[in-house]
């Protein structure tokens, strides 16, 4: 009998080679990122299908304001398209819709967009897209702790008290379920600072394809790779 397959519940996806992808057919990175946004919505689609219950998506880092002046702007206003075009779509399909990242730098029409979608899509249960865009793993912590030490410093809460569990709390979203599956397509087997808190027991899946090229069949054939490990968490 074939075993039984283990969905991951949380799937973090770094989605990244779009660069690469425009690069190998001559064209603008830009054509890249533009191949790559529908990819993410056939994604959600299949995951939702699969029985997946939360997927985090690395859109913009806060390292990729390194990128040219050309680039960073082409992906702000994309971002804030996409979410425009897409985000009646994904109402209907009971998708919860929910901004990770810091503020600071970024444009101000994207946070407008991201909020609009938060807004619209808050009662949906299907599964929650937390779409990460200014985000950054350090950046996260960092602003968590300096939050924690006003509360501190106000006495709202103290020092010896705190566990993981009151950090946590002041996390970009503290309701967000620690990742299961961690996803990388472009065959670069890195983290790049994505959500190393939540994925401290995430099983890591490196695929060699470039992000245009990423199919739900592929996304498939991952969460098998993922189905086949063995999660401990520490225990023998
Ligand atoms: C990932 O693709 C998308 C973003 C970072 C926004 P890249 O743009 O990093 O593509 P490569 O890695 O250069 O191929
Ligand atoms: C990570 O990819 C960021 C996103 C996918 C948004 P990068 O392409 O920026 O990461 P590095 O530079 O290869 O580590
Ligand atoms: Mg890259």
């Amino acid at each position: 009998m074939a075993k039984k397959i283990e969905i991951p519940q949380h799937i973090a996806i770094v989605m990244d080679g779009n660069g690469r992808w425009a690069k190998d057919r001559g064209l603008p990175r830009t054509a890249g990122h533009q191949a790559g946004e529908k990819v993410l919505f056939d994604i959600v689609e299949a995951a939702i299908e699969f029985g997946v219950k939360e997927i985090s998506a690395y859109a913009f880092s806060t390292e990729n304001w390194k990128r040219s002046p050309e680039e960073v702007k082409f992906l702000m206003g994309y971002s804030r398209e996409m979410l425009r075009t897409r985000r009646d779509r994904l109402n209907e399909m009971g998708v919860k819709i929910n901004w990770l990242g810091r503020p600071q730098r970024l444009w101000k029409s994207v946070i407008s967009e991201l909020e609009e979608a938060e807004e619209l899509t808050k009662k949906n249960k299907k599964l929650t897209l937390n779409m990460c865009v200014n985000y950054g793993g350090r950046a996260e912590i960092v602003d968590a702790a300096a939050e924690l030490a006003r509360d501190v410093k106000r006495g709202k809460v103290k020092a010896d008290a705190i566990t993981e569990k009151t950090l946590e709390k002041y996390l970009y979203s503290p309701k967000m379920r620690d990742v299961d599956m961690f996803l990388r397509s472009s065959g670069e087997q890195r983290t790049s600072n994505f959500l190393p808190w939540q994925s401290s027991y995430a099983e890591f899946v490196f695929m060699d394809v470039l992000w245009p090229d990423m199919t739900p069949k592929l996304l498939w054939k991952a969460i098998e790779i993922y189905s086949e490990r063995e999660r401990r968490f520490g225990s023998a």
